[in-house]
């Protein structure tokens, strides 16, 4: 990882108005995703709105660094924002582990709900004490599996080896279906699944798409058994530095930012599970009513498994109105 080292501020001074703070925002999806858009849309704001004053320097598709050195950079403040996975805080917060939950979430709607909740807003400030301030959430989308062979059944799925974001709900639920998972960066896993080191990967249409995951992945399942999402988070010592009249435009364009992205991300997975299907390189699997109660009967026992570790108020505040 390349070490950028950024000059701390404590205090505002004079020079202050003078200087132009720099947002290093690594990130490891392709440009054309939802947080790839995002991103690059936040970068246009700034420039327009604090043009001079704030510069954000987005670096996608893991061309800095992957995500787990991303944690580790915002908080020694070498990058001052992130928009990392919910799935990959496992080591520092077991409470974001709610979002991984298989079948808990029927789509984006429901997920926005919860994140919407008095509950899901206090999640934003979860790991303060390590340094991180939330500033929204942004959706991915619902995630799919990929396979050398059709994944009707679980029973299907037994033997094969998933690669897996750094989770260990996700390794229950791939554990829970006698599979094997593996924890990987996302940029390794198209070697590996072309090399044959993995056999399969679950993911959402817009990452399927644009890590080509169609061209190593002859069956696409189209599960919706999960969520990917991001904690869109800045260094809170940088954050607290920045001039009062800067931070709060900058919270103006995040939000606005996040109402966008979360606006138009299941567009643009619909948009990219057509052009998986379009290619021919992926045929889909869709499941009936039979084949999902199969899925959500042998991963439902996950649930029971992180409950009390993620915390009884976040799951309940999840599954309301839902009737689980
Ligand atoms: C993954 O590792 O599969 C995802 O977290 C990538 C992403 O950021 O969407």
């Amino acid at each position: 990882m390349a070490l950028i080292f950024q000059l701390v501020l404590t205090s505002c001074t004079p020079d202050d108005q003078e200087k132009t703070f720099v947002i290093k925002f690594p990130h490891v999806t392709a440009p054309a995703t939802p947080k790839g858009q995002g991103a690059e849309r936040l970068r246009q704001l700034v420039d327009e709105r604090l043009g001079g004053r704030v510069k954000v320097e987005v670096y996608p598709s893991s061309q800095l660094m992957n995500d787990d050195d991303s944690l580790e950079a915002l908080a020694f403040g070498e990058v001052q924002m992130i928009a990392v996975s919910l799935s990959k805080f496992d080591r520092l917060t077991r409470r974001f582990q709610v979002f991984d939950l298989p079948f808990l979430f029927t789509d984006l709607q429901e997920v926005e709900d919860f994140q919407g909740s008095e509950t899901g807003q206090l999640l934003l400030r979860t790991l303060e004490d390590k340094g991180f301030l939330g500033l929204g959430f942004w959706h991915n989308g619902m995630k799919q599996f990929g396979a050398p062979i059709p994944l009707n059944n679980p029973a299907d799925a037994a033997g094969l080896k998933f690669r897996i974001m750094v989770s260990d709900v996700l390794q229950a639920q791939l554990l829970a279906i006698d599979a094997v998972p593996q924890k990987m960066a996302f940029g390794e896993v198209y070697q590996a699944l072309q090399s044959g080191a993995i056999d399969a990967q679950e993911n959402t249409w817009s990452n399927i798409w644009s890590q080509k995951f169609f061209e190593v992945q002859p069956y696409i399942t189209e599960s919706n058994h999960g969520y990917i999402g991001y904690f869109v988070a800045v260094n809170m010592q940088f954050w607290n530095s920045l001039p009062d009249d800067i931070r709060t435009e900058l919270e103006a364009i995040v939000a606005e930012v996040t109402a966008e992205v979360n606006a138009g991300a299941q567009a643009i997975n619909l948009e990219h599970r057509d052009r998986v299907l379009a290619t021919g390189k992926s045929a889909l699997v869709e499941l009936n009513q039979d084949d999902l109660e199969n899925w959500r009967a042998l991963m439902r026992p996950v649930w029971d498994q992180f409950a009390d570790e993620i915390g009884g108020d976040v799951m309940q505040a999840a599954a309301a109105g839902k009737g689980h």
